[in-house]
């Protein structure tokens, strides 16, 4: 793991997006693996600020999106989908035909799944893997559990999930149950993996997954695993971590 310490959010958000630069910049046609939630905003709002200068030329990239809320719509304004939209997509020159998201609305799970992980097949899998941690430790929404679970698979969301996801929507009873969600196999067979970790609220979970045992109880501590793994956080979320740094 390389560790990266950022002051603070923006720092991170700049840190970060340096990082996303430099992939598409030396790879244009790259596969990028994008998260959603708030920890990415600021890297996405870097990124739109290099292609407007001119910097980034997004016209050959692919993304692979982690998850999706099963129940909601591509144009429901809490689904990812529409997210990824008004956070990046429509401010950058990709083709949005190559953007890929799971589909939150085929009831089907089995199937959505299995052609979510043919479509990160087709694609080669990312050469880079965005990712924010939940407080519980969720990477993608991944939540914690008996063991890691390797493929695309629907999730039940942790009540402290929906919790933490609920200032998204106008109450908590709005927050989807369940949700798609990359498995584990996909995250780490992406060739570099970078999470950003911003805040105090993150502050156990970094503890936990990057500085603690490896386990499913704590689902980002496989990333310790991957042999191109970066960790952008900030002080706050370094917090209980000062004396190993
Ligand atoms: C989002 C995702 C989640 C979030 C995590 C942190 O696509 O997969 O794992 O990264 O829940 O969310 P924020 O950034 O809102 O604290």
């Amino acid at each position: 793991m390389r560790l990266i310490i950022a002051k603070d959010y923006q720092d991170l958000s700049r840190k970060a997006a340096n990082i996303i630069a430099a992939q598409v910049q030396l790879k244009p046609d790259c596969v990028l693996g994008l998260a959603t939630g708030s920890s990415p905003v600021g890297t996405y709002q870097e990124l739109i600020a290099k292609y407007q200068s001119g910097d980034l030329d997004f016209s050959k990239v692919t993304t692979v999106n982690l998850d999706e809320y099963v129940g909601l719509d591509k144009d429901h304004d809490q689904s990812y989908a529409y997210f990824m939209r008004t956070n990046l997509f429509d401010h950058v020159n990709i083709d949005q035909a190559n953007c890929n998201i799971p589909n939150g609305m085929d009831p089907d799970a089995e199937k959505e799944c299995a052609r979510y992980d043919a479509v990160i097949a087709s694609v080669g899998g990312a050469d880079l893997q965005l990712l924010g941690l939940g407080p519980n430790g969720h990477i993608g929404f991944n939540e914690p559990a008996e063991e890691f679970v390797k493929n695309t698979n629907k999730v039940t969301l942790t009540d402290s999930t929906i919790e933490a996801n609920a200032r998204f929507f106008e109450k908590k009873e709005d927050v989807p149950t369940h949700a798609y969600t990359m498995g584990i196999g996909a995250i780490m067979t992406a060739k570099r993996v970078l999470l950003v970790a911003s805040g105090a609220n993150k502050a156990q979970a970094v503890k936990d997954c990057f500085f603690g045992p490896i386990t499913p109880h704590a689902p980002g501590s496989i990333l310790q695993l991957h042999s191109d793994f970066i960790l952008v956080a900030d002080e706050a979320a370094l917090s209980l971590v000062k004396d190993q740094l």
